[in-house]
């Protein structure tokens, strides 16, 4: 797997170190060339001598060294390699990659390469832990690299928890995945993703909503872009950055939701994430209402179309398949099951938002899938029940399905 591929190892300064070395031993064996950048730190736990030997290459440590310019610049060693592995990535190698920062050889290497990059944390628990730590990791993740570990065990330093870096036969996993290519399996296919609350005037400055904060649908629209679709998202308001390499279009009520999701068919997959409001105000103000001596104005609703079902019930440009969502506080399958026949969808994803769950808002899920093969008349439901999962895994595991139901193929990778 790993023949022929070029990896540049940069090892921080942590006592994770010598770990470090059985993993060049295990990359070389695997068929890898392994470059070595040691840093100060790094230095103080390995020496050069036993990076050098394992490694078979010379050890490259100092930014400023001519003689090293002139055989292969900084640039050149980034971008000489296929992956750049940070093991063990220290709190500060992590918070320098976070902010861009770079003041000796491996951060510059790391800022200056245009390669797939794979960092395996390794830290006190407590340093983990930190908000700033988790605030760089995630900007981290969302720069796209790959994380592998921390696991949890005993510390060096006495203590227990999450920051252990991953065993070198992780992080050769981790490698061979990061080099893997992505598998595309929605490759060719169009989906559309509705997601949010849609905002209903009652005049202009007032209007009914709910708590949708349309994390779910978003996580979906990237779940499936990275899958290889071409996405549409239709979103209602939201408080969220719009997924990188999707098409979104933002609306505000439930009837210019409908008329942007009928205006992006034909679609190979809907999936309706959209926490769509009910009802509408029939006699919404043009003007803001104001306080009178009469007492309350009389909010008269009316019902908002059914995006799901209208599309679900198409008989020209009906998806071929359609996913729609169950928020529910009861009876969770049995809203369900029922949702499903009177929608005309083909699947249902049921989740339960009574407010102990936190899921409205939150970023967990516990979700049922609930699905029917064999077209709008078949009664033969599967129901099958997740673990609580992240709502970026629910996306995941659900853009899995969506894929083995239509190609046969799954994503590399479901979490
Ligand atoms: O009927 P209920 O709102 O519980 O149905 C939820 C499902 O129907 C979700 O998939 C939601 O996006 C969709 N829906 C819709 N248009 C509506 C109401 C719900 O698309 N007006």
């Amino acid at each position: 797997m790993l023949s022929g591929k070029r990896i540049l190892l940069i090892i921080g300064g942590g006592i994770a170190a010598y770990k470090s070395l059985d993993l060049i031993r295990r990359l070389r064996a695997g068929g890898a060339t392994v470059r070595c950048i040691l840093t100060a730190g790094g230095g103080q736990f390995v020496t050069p001598l036993s990076v050098a030997s394992l490694s078979g290459d010379k050890v490259y440590s100092e930014l400023f060294d001519l003689m090293n310019e002139a055989e292969m610049g900084h640039i050149q060693l980034s971008r000489d390699a296929d992956l750049l592995v940070v093991a063990p990535a220290t709190a500060d190698l992590m918070a320098k990659m976070a902010h861009g920062l770079c003041d000796d050889l491996a951060t510059t290497a790391l800022l200056a390469t245009d390669k797939p990059v794979l960092i395996a944390p390794a830290m006190n628990v407590r340093m983990w832990g930190h908000a700033a730590t988790q605030r760089n990791l995630a900007t981290l993740r969302g720069d796209g690299v790959a994380v592998v570990g921390p696991n949890e065990g005993d510390m060096a330093c006495g203590e227990y928890g999450p920051g252990r870096m991953a065993e070198p036969d992780e992080i050769v996993a981790a490698v061979i995945s990061a080099l893997s290519p992505p598998v595309k399996p929605l490759a060719g296919l169009r989906a559309l993703v509705t997601s949010g609350p849609t905002h209903e005037p009652i005049d202009p400055v007032r209007y009914i909503a709910n708590r949708s904060s349309g994390k779910q649908g978003f996580a979906i629209a990237a779940a499936a872009q990275a899958a290889g679709a071409d996405v549409i998202l239709v979103t209602g308001p939201v408080d969220l950055d719009d997924p990188a390499g999707v098409a979104v279009k933002h609306v505000e009520s439930a009837r210019d939701m409908l008329e942007q999701v009928e205006a992006s068919l034909p679609v190979d997959i809907a999936i309706f994430a959209a926490a769509v409001a009910d009802w509408r105000v029939a006699n919404a103000g043009e003007q803001k209402l104001k306080k009178t001596a009469a007492g309350m104005p009389p909010l008269q609703l009316v019902e908002n179309p059914d995006i799901l079902a209208t599309i679900s019930k198409l008989s020209d440009k009906r998806p071929p398949l359609v996913i729609g969502f169950a928020a529910e506080t009861e009876h969770l399958i049995d809203n369900a099951r029922a949702k499903l026949a009177r929608k005309g969808c083909d699947w249902i994803v049921a989740n339960d938002v009574s407010p102990a769950t936190g899921v409205m808002g939150g970023d967990r899920n516990t979700v049922h899938l609930l699905t029917r093969d064999g077209g709008a008349a078949s009664t033969d439901i599967k129901v099958e029940s997740w673990p609580v999962m992240g709502k970026e895994q629910v996306a995941t595991e659900l853009v899995a399905r969506i894929a083995s139901s239509l190609t046969g193929k799954t994503p590399e990778k479901t979490l």
